[in-house]
């Protein structure tokens, strides 16, 4: 719904959910943008007509407002120092690892921060345009925390929300950044501050109370219920946990097509028709675990526990923060033991690990969730993963077996899956072969439970709870 000098909903987060690309020809065309986040607003937005605010993922261009697919978008620009030290400075080589557990180090650097700082203005500065009168803005991810508060001194008239996609870490390590005073500032500009986890939200109430010495309530925050509330004068933020998903019926539907199914066997054709199939799908990022589940097979395959004639793993990888150095890093290593692997275990025409470091399109991806016996999904930290809830998504044959990491925030959801602590290479390792070797009866019953959590809990329903809990007057 729009009124007609403004949006009555709004999106905005750093990326829209689509990316300007430049061909080597000199053209310019759109294509879905990466990760979970648009994944998963996406389809929620298109089907109750919002405004998006957010960046066109290139440097120094220069995009009028307009409307894709019945979506209003509203590109906010990026200068190329900006996406420098913004976008892969302070976001993805300071805040990234540093939510992510510091599985990487974060670097502390003040030009960044003065760039974020800045970045935040124009965001806030463009939603405040775009909003109608008592509209409702909803800000997503690390990126735009300071936006919560200097969109409410811009414009006190409207209702604002705040969603984090990535985990809130624990305060000893939040403790660390030197601006930390001014993100819990920032934040609290929203009448709601959204985290996966109740422990994120706990973790912002206890930083709430040490570094700002407010007064928040004390009760334990639950998942959906019973939000922490922080008094600011006369307004009330409440902060509670909220744990996002997929659009599970539409990727149900998408997985029971024939034309899927025909896939389905042309891949597994293509593979050589391998006893078993096991996958990994993440964007190319260090916190996926990649590794962790290549060294875990390369062992296997050396003790002899899996057999090399019988097994093929395809791991797609989305390019991802390319030029950010722990990226550059990672991908060597990454594609160091892919090739390690297929050098002592495959045959011409049969390599064991098929790695293709490409996006590739939702129906595609369909077909590969229906194709793997094994699917691995071993974050050492993920504020949600969505992934595996796709995968399951997926399933509707109940073939197929999850390994997935406790670290994951889907592992408090997904219990029948086989959990496992990335760390503890031994026990990936022995999870693995029992996926691969599970009784059949015992896969199903394990993948019943799991679709009855993700087909009952799907994008819509997490949109509404925070939607709802954001403005209760006008439940969604
Ligand atoms: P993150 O948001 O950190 O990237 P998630 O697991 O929450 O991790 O979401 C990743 C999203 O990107 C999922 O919707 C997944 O299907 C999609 N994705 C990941 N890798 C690929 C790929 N190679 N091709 C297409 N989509 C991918
Ligand atoms: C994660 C983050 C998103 C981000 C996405 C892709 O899902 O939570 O905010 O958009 O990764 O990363 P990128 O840096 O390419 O936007």
């Amino acid at each position: 719904m729009s009124s007609e000098d403004g949006a009555d909903f709004i999106v905005a987060a750093n990326r829209l959910p689509v990316d300007l690309e430049r061909l080597p020809d000199g053209s310019q065309r759109w294509k879905h943008s990466p990760g979970g986040l648009v994944s998963a607003l996406e389809p929620f937005l298109r089907s109750h007509s919002g405004a998006w605010v957010g960046w066109p993922g290139v440097p120094d261009v220069d995009v009028e407002e307009f409307t894709e697919d019945g979506l209003r978008l509203h590109p906010v620009s990026l200068t190329a120092d900006e996406v420098r030290d913004y976008y892969e400075g302070f976001s993805n080589a300071t805040l990234w690892p540093l939510y992510h557990d510091v599985v990487a180090s974060p670097v502390f650097d003040r030009g960044w921060w003065d760039s974020y700082v800045k970045v935040n203005h124009r965001f806030a500065e463009a939603c405040a345009k775009v909003a109608a009168q008592g509209a409702t803005v909803w800000i997503q991810d690390y990126q735009l925390q300071l936006a919560p508060a200097i969109l409410r001194e811009l414009r006190p008239d409207l209702r604002i929300g705040f969603f984090l996609h990535i985990p809130f870490p624990p305060t000893e390590l939040f403790m660390q950044l030197p601006w930390r005073a001014e993100i819990v500032r920032g934040l609290l500009g929203a009448d709601l501050i959204g985290f996966h986890r109740p422990g994120g939200a706990q973790n912002f109430l206890w930083l709430a109370r040490r570094l700002l010495g407010l007064e928040p309530t004390r009760g334990a925050v639950g998942v959906r219920t019973r939000p922490g509330v922080i008094q600011l004068g006369d307004r009330a933020v409440r902060v509670g946990a909220f744990p996002i998903s997929i659009d599970s019926a539409g990727l149900d539907a998408l997985s029971r097509k024939r034309e899927t199914v025909a896939r389905t066997q042309q891949i597994r054709a293509d593979l050589g028709n391998p006893k078993k199939v096991i996958l990994g799908v993440d964007r190319l990022d260090y916190t996926k675990g990649i590794d962790v589940r290549l060294y875990a097979l390369q062992e296997l395959l050396a003790e002899g526990r899996v057999d090399p004639t019988e097994v093929a793993m395809v791991q797609l990888a989305t390019p991802s923060r390319e030029r950010v150095e722990h990226y550059q890093r990672m991908r060597g290593d990454i594609e160091q033991v892919v090739s390690r692997i297929n050098g002592e275990f495959g045959r011409v025409g049969r390599p064991i690990v098929h790695y293709l470091h490409q996006s590739i399109g939702r129906a595609e991806l369909s077909a590969f969730f229906s194709a793997a016996d094994v699917m691995l999904v071993t974050p050492l930290r993920d504020g949600m993963n969505l992934v595996c809830k796709e995968y399951v998504a997926c399933r509707h044959d109940l073939g197929g077996a999850l390994v997935l990491s406790e670290f994951a925030g889907a592992a408090a959801e997904l219990t029948s899956a086989f959990l496992v602590n990335p760390h503890d290479l031994d026990g990936v390792k022995n999870a693995m072969h029992a996926a691969l070797t599970i009784d059949p009866a015992e896969g199903r019953r394990r993948m019943r439970a799991l679709r009855r959590q993700v087909l009952t809990h799907d994008v819509d329903r997490w949109a509404r709870s925070f939607l709802d809990a954001l403005d209760p007057e006008h439940a969604h």
